[in-house]
């Protein structure tokens, strides 16, 4: 499955088509949108998200609430357009003047995207840089989601970590609950000291990041490959993760803590039972082993970096005089870190469906199901004979 998304930040849409997503499966919309309003929303956001409520305009490849298998395409609608349909459009008639930007911001695309495409106006690299296009994002994850839950793989996402507020304890359940606590977070003490530290934010001109986790629950051993890095599960995961806008790390299960333990102490203990087959002892492993999964849940973590905007800029220069100003400011989040947990979850979804599809491909829903029950049967067999 791959897909493509286009769009500017104060465009008129965000364009999406999905192609190799297979017949049969139940487009939700509810549950889309649903996660479209759940990125648009926790503690500390910007002014913008108000004016917004995104929601999914399916264009093709779905008939009846089913998909056919034909690509899918579908549109998120800009409602803050109608403010900036002179500055976006895309005629001679655009005025390029009144909302021009010449100051990089520290952080963010504006210098070397205005370097790299001989842009004279860094509004043409901020508008495609913009973390807006992370709705499409969650549009497709969603459905990547509805996907996996056809085969009791359940894929949830939360925050641990703003600006230095860290929960306490591991955290190995997400509850559906997750989403009335207003940062996503599953320990409300932490919450509490969150937006206290975001609030400070705001009144120092400041901005924020953070750590988000995803969980993925049910994925049966065996989906990726160690035969080559670009089928590796976790590399996968990584790269998808990395490629959404300010996330500067990733870690698999214990990350980088597995770097400062001896191996008794990292590596997961394999055990048989009759009733539950093969099982880890522990799952220091985030559920990967060798790009596979191997049956245990999946856990990944990462980490946003502060937001580039700052409303108390930082020192920067005029791109194309070169002279010293303070950077630009455009209307901006805190702190966008619950958001990110959306979009976290939304790409591994799609990442951890992709490689799904790979290892049950089939072009409907039923034939991927029959293999799926095939593999299960395998499993059953492979240790210790065949067990409950
Ligand atoms: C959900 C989300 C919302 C964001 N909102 C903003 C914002 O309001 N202002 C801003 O300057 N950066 C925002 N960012 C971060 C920038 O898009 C990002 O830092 C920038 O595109 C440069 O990319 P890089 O950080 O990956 O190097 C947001 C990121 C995410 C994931």
């Amino acid at each position: 499955m791959r897909f493509l998304n286009a769009g500017e930040s104060h465009g008129k849409a965000l364009v999406s088509i999905i192609e190799g997503l297979p017949s049969n499966l139940k487009i939700d919309t509810q549950f889309i949108n649903y996660m479209l309003e759940l990125r648009q929303g926790g503690y500390g956001r910007g002014g913008r998200m108000k004016i917004e409520k995104d929601k999914i305009d399916i264009f093709s490849g779905v008939r009846g609430g089913y998909t056919t298998g034909a690509p899918v395409s579908f549109l998120i609608w800009n409602n803050d357009w109608e403010n900036w349909q002179k500055i976006m459009s895309t005629g001679e008639d655009a005025d390029l003047e009144s909302k021009k930007v010449t100051r990089a911001r520290p952080g963010h695309a504006d210098y070397a995207g205005a370097l790299k495409y001989q842009q004279k106006d860094i509004r043409n690299v901020l508008e495609r840089a913009s973390a807006r296009e992370t709705a499409s994002k969650v549009a497709i994850g969603s459905i990547a989601m509805s996907f996996l839950k056809e085969f009791g793989i359940q894929v949830s996402f939360c925050v641990t970590n703003i600006g230095g507020a860290q929960c306490p304890e591991k955290v190995l359940e997400i509850s559906d609950t997750i989403f009335e606590n207003p940062l996503y977070c599953p320990c409300e003490k932490t919450t509490k000291d969150m937006i206290h530290l975001i609030d400070k934010a705001k009144e120092e001109g400041e901005s924020l990041g953070g750590i988000v986790q995803v969980i993925v629950k049910g994925l049966p051993p065996g989906v990726g490959s160690y035969v080559n890095y670009d089928r590796k599960l976790d590399s996968k995961i990584a790269g998808s993760l990395m490629g959404v806008q300010a996330i500067k790390g990733v870690e698999i299960g214990m990350g980088f803590e597995a770097g400062i333990n001896p191996g008794s102490k990292v590596h997961d203990e394999i055990f048989f039972d009759k009733k539950k087959g093969v099982f880890h002892g522990s799952n220091n492993a985030g559920g990967i082993e060798g790009g596979m999964s191997n049956g245990e849940d999946i856990i990944v973590k990462a980490v946003m970096k502060p937001i580039p905007t700052l409303y108390n800029p930082l020192q920067s220069i005029d791109i194309y005089s070169g002279e010293a100003y303070e950077a630009a400011i455009e209307r901006s989040d805190i702190c966008a870190v619950p958001a990110a947990a959306v979009v976290a979850g939304s790409v591994v979804a799609w990442e951890i469906a992709n490689s799904f599809m790979e290892k049950f491909a089939g072009d409907s829903m039923e034939e991927i199901k029959n293999s799926f029950e095939n593999w299960q049967g395998i499993i059953k067999s492979f240790t210790g004979g065949s067990h409950e």
